[in-house]
C-alpha cells in the first residue's frame, strides 16, 4: 500500500485485512513498538521518526524481515520507501504481486494528519473531522485516552511531504515499468468510497 503520509494507507489496508484475513504489516507500526519498548532497534529509530526522517534502511529490513517469516499473505503499509529499499526486497526474494497507490494532494493529506488520533493503549486510529470516535478523547474499542502522533506536529509532516516527494515517489515510475501499478483516487473524505475504488481496481487488474 503505498501514497504520501495520511493518506489513508493504514486505513485502508485494516479494512482489507478485516475483509480478507490478510495481515497487515506496517513498518511505521513496527518502528513505533520498537520505540514503545526501548529495544536497541528502537532506540537507534526514534530521532529519525521525530524529525519526520526516513530510519536506515539495516534497522526497518531487520524488522520487516523478522515480522514476514510469521505470516502467509500480507500486506506491506509504508514500506518499501525508496528504490534501494524496493532493491533490498527483491534481493532477498520477497516478492511484490501489486502496488497500490493511494493518490491526493497535499492540502488533504495535510488535514488528515492534523486531525488524526490514535489510541495511546491498542493504536486504532480515529479521525476529529472524518472517522470520529463515539465519546470525545475515548477509543470506541478499548476506551483508552486518544492522542495525537509524535511525528505529527506540523513541522514533522512538512519534512515528511518533503522526503516523500524526494525520495519516495520515483518508486511509482519503478513499479509502473513493471507493470504493478494501480492507481487510486484517495481524495474523497469517506475512507469506504476509497475501500471501494481499491477493491474494484484490485478486482480488475487480476481478471
Ligand atoms: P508511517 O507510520 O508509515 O507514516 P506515513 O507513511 O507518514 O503514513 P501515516 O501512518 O502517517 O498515514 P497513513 O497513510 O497510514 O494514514 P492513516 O490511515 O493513518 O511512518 C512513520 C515514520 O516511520 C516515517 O516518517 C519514518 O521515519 C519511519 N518509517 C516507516 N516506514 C519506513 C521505511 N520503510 N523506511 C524508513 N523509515 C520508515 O489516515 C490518516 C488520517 O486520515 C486518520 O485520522 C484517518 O482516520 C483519516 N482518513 C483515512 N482515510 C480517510 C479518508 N478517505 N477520508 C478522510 N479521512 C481519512
Amino acid at each position: 500500500m503505498f501514497g504520501p503520509p495520511g493518506v489513508g494507507k493504514g486505513t485502508i489496508t485494516e479494512m482489507i485485512k478485516e475483509e480478507m484475513d490478510i495481515a497487515h504489516i506496517s513498518t511505521g507500526d513496527l518502528l513505533r513498538e520498537a520505540v514503545k519498548n526501548k529495544t536497541e532497534l528502537g532506540l537507534q529509530a526514534k530521532s529519525y521518526m521525530d524529525s519526520g526522517d526516513l530510519v536506515p534502511d539495516s534497522i526497518v529490513l531487520s524488522l520487516l524481515k523478522e515480522r514476514i517469516t510469521r505470516c502467509n499473505g500480507y500486506i506491506l503499509d509504508g514500506f518499501p520507501r525508496d528504490i534501494e529499499q524496493a532493491e533490498a526486497l527483491e534481493k532477498e526474494g520477497i516478492k511484490i504481486d501489486k502496488v497500490i497507490d493511494l493518490k491526493a494532494p497535499d492540502e488533504t493529506v495535510i488535514d488528515r494528519i492534523a486531525s488524526r488520533r490514535i489510541c495511546s493503549n491498542c493504536k486504532a486510529v480515529y479521525n476529529l473531522l472524518f472517522m470520529k470516535p463515539k465519546e470525545e478523547n475515548k477509543c470506541d474499542l478499548c476506551q483508552g485516552e486518544l492522542i495525537q502522533r509524535e511525528d505529527d506536529k506540523p513541522e514533522s509532516v512538512k519534512h515528511r511531504l518533503e522526503v516523500y516527494h524526494k525520495k519516495t515517489q520515483p518508486l511509482i515510475d519503478f513499479y509502473r515499468n513493471k507493470g504493478l501499478l494501480i492507481e487510486i483516487d484517495a481524495s474523497p473524505n469517506d475512507p469506504k468510497i476509497v475501500y471501494s475504488n481499491v477493491i474494484k481496481a484490485f478486482r480488475a487488474s487480476v481478471a
